[in-house]
């Protein structure tokens, strides 16, 4: 099949022959990469419109147990200042959220035991109380499923957890033995039964990344029909085992948004931050590929520096409002718009 080809069976079928899939990873020429986005475009602008959705991002934790190879908080980093907020330092941000017109706000650390259920549930309580319109997304990792159930219960709408790679091998490349993606999909399985709507991603680039890892990622989404898909560049951390690979390429995360957006037309998709990182206008970039959610940072500014899953971030020595008003900009200057609502999975 020539490239329009694909870009049509796919808009049209949601899905492609795996080969077909990795073939359409790779080696595109600008001309088809612009046609792609111009169909994942249109596709976005006939379920969400020009609204681009602002999530709340606040960064709660970076304890981990884990020791992901790529983190910059993973547990064995040497140099990360590990801090905490507490409760009350958490309804803070969401008090400063609401005000900067925030409806939904994303809870996200590192798998800190600290948070035991209880901890958290009393959190997701607390703010499910004091902003009922708002919705609450938890980012915080591998749990049981009983703890899951406990916090969508206490008021928890919507979670995320990046799946890192579909592929097994590529899997046990990217962490330690004790980690394994059969427990990572299973999460995300129990998530969505539960009745989350429920976030998978990955990085684009990880070292060991193959067109066809990513395309049993693409596969792997098509199963689990998630509502949300949070994909990024890997970007080196210097703490890491990483630290001295290549960062993931600006056109390839580009191209997979394009793609996902195509096979998965209602879902919600982030322009990241570490796009954002990777090039000056990345997630404008990425909003024109079909991206449709961007996440500011709500954290305290003080813990900012602290967050560094990768180097150079954005954003972290900006107020969180200075980051909307900067966003509401570049998103007005490309012709959408940043839109304060909940912006909910539409069917
Ligand atoms: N580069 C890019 N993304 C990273 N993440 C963690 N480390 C890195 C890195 N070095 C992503 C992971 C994780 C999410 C919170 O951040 O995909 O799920
Ligand atoms: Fe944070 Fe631009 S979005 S400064």
């Amino acid at each position: 099949m020539d490239r329009r080809k694909q870009i049509e069976t796919l808009e049209k079928n949601h899905i492609l022959p795996q080969e077909e899939l990795a073939a359409l990873i790779v080696g595109a020429k600008p001309e088809d990469d612009a046609y792609l986005f111009a169909r994942a475009r249109a596709v976005r602008e006939r379920v969400y419109g020009k609204a681009v959705y602002m999530r709340g991002l606040i960064e709660f934790t970076n304890y981990c147990k884990n020791d992901c190879y790529y983190c910059g908080i993973r547990r064995s980093a040497p140099h990360a200042e590990r801090y905490r907020l507490s409760e009350e330092e958490i309804l803070d941000c969401c008090e400063v959220g609401y005000g900067l017109g925030f409806r939904t706000f994303v809870l996200q650390g590192g798998e800190d035991l600290y948070f035991t259920d209880e901890r958290m549930v009393s959190i997701v309580t607390q703010i499910r109380a004091r902003w009922p319109d708002c919705a609450l997304t938890l980012s915080v990792g591998e749990r049981a499923r009983g703890s899951y159930e406990a916090l969508f219960a206490a008021g928890a709408n919507r979670y995320l957890l990046r799946h890192e790679t579909a592929d097994e091998a590529h899997y046990a490349r990217l962490h330690p033995g004790e980690l394994s993606l059969e427990h990572r999909k299973r999460c995300l399985w129990d998530l969505k039964e539960i009745g989350y709507q429920v976030g998978c991603g990955f990085m684009v680039g990880s070292p060991g990344q193959t067109a066809a890892c990513l395309a049993e990622d693409l596969q792997f989404i098509h199963e689990l029909k998630p509502h949300m898909v949070g994909i990024g560049p890997f970007v080196p951390q210097c703490d890491t085992p990483f630290a001295g690979e290549a960062q993931g390429s600006l056109e390839l995360t580009l191209r997979l948004l394009g793609i996902i957006r195509l096979m998965e037309p209602c879902v919600l998709l982030p322009a990241t931050t570490a796009l954002g990182t990777i090039h000056p206008h990345g997630r404008e970039k990425g909003i024109l590929a079909g991206a449709n959610v961007v996440m500011p940072n709500l954290s305290p500014q003080t813990v900012r520096k602290k967050y560094m899953l990768y180097d150079n971030k954005i954003c972290t020595g900006d107020e969180a409002a200075e980051c909307v008003d900067c966003l509401r900009q570049r998103i007005a200057s490309i012709g959408y718009e940043l839109s304060g609502s909940r912006g909910d999975y539409v069917n």
